[in-house]
């Protein structure tokens, strides 16, 4: 029998995580956002596709990237943009994260952007609102927009996923960046591997699919590509190693470690990188090796690609619930 041929939609409403969604869903967003990376290098970048809709950003936590590069690829695609972060909403006076959704939902926005300090809080917004919600990072769950981005980085990089040797290093415990990047390369064939001590694995991480190391040149030996997390130090409740110094010795990237990985290796990080602490300074500043900059890049590509995959799915559901 002839096998199917591999449909690339990606049919929901939300995009809430990595877990679950296909080959083709993935496969959807890269290809989308290959495209807007093309458009985001013309001198005219913007388009006029969601003029007349509106985006809320609204952000229960810190951040830089994630924020400005939603607003960004709103921006480029025309739509109005509204950033809330938590200092100056009602949240401060008592209001709950479901009471200032349904409020911001009855000013009829078209996706809500959230990132929120607890894991599943978004998903439950997600269940209160009729917009489209896009999880923007939610406590040590899920960042799905972020692993997106690393996967396009590394797709457009080497051609494929599909059998790459991928090491993601350091506080996977605390990181929804390493949950989603798990789920997405593990499903697009890729060969991961952990590495962390044994304070900062999840339980359970082995049942993922994914090899699990200890040591630093044991786990990076042969690698393709070297991902480096940040300790979540607001999110630690305890000691979790000795020292910082200790850590670094054992766990941060240096060029005396990354001489097992592949010669032509790449080295990536979401940021914010504490060097010194998980990556020596050097080796996060050698652009022969490091792909952080173009991780940024891709962020703002894969973040229209969203908003603009989501915005129909919306659109359509309106019209047939119209029919
Ligand atoms: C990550 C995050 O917030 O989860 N940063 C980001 O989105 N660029 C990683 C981190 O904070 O360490």
């Amino acid at each position: 029998m002839a096998s199917s041929p591999k449909i690339l939609a990606y049919p929901h409403r939300h995009l809430l995580g990595i877990e679950g969604l296909s080959v083709g869903e993935i496969s959807c967003i890269l290809d989308k956002s290959d495209q807007y990376v093309a458009q985001n290098r013309r001198a005219d970048k913007k388009v006029d596709l969601l003029h007349g809709r509106t985006i809320i950003n609204l952000f229960f936590e810190d951040s830089t990237r994630t924020r400005t590069s939603f607003e960004l690829a709103g921006k480029r695609l025309s739509a109005d943009v509204i950033n809330m972060s938590v200092g100056t909403s009602s949240v401060n006076k008592g209001e709950t994260l479901i009471d200032t959704a349904s409020t911001l939902n009855a000013m009829h926005p078209e996706v809500l952007v959230v990132r929120a300090g607890l894991s599943g809080a978004v998903q439950l917004l997600a269940e209160k609102v009729n917009c489209a919600v896009i999880n923007a990072g939610d406590g040590s769950h899920e960042h799905p927009t972020q692993a997106l981005l690393d996967a396009l980085t590394i797709k457009r990089r080497r051609g494929t996923l599909q059998g790459l040797k991928i090491a993601i290093c350091g506080d996977i415990l605390h990181s929804r960046v390493a949950r989603s990047n798990i789920y997405l390369l593990v499903t697009m064939g890729a060969q991961v591997r952990l590495v962390a001590p044994m304070t900062l694995i999840p339980s359970g991480a082995k049942n993922l699919g994914v090899k699990i190391f200890h040591n630093m040149k044991e786990g990076l030996n042969g690698c393709d590509i070297v991902m480096m997390l940040r300790l979540q130090n607001e999110r630690m409740h305890g000691n979790f190693f000795p020292s910082i110094r200790e850590y670094f010795h054992f766990f941060g990237l240096d060029y005396e470690k990354l001489s097992v990985a592949k010669p032509d290796a790449l080295i990536m990080h979401p940021g914010p990188a504490n060097r010194g602490v998980e990556i020596d300074s050097e080796v996060a500043d050698d652009y022969s090796r490091s792909v952080i900059r173009e991780q940024v890049e891709m962020g703002v590509a894969v973040r229209m690609a969203c908003l603009d995959i989501l915005s129909r799915n919306l659109q359509r559901e309106l019209m047939e619930a119209k029919a």
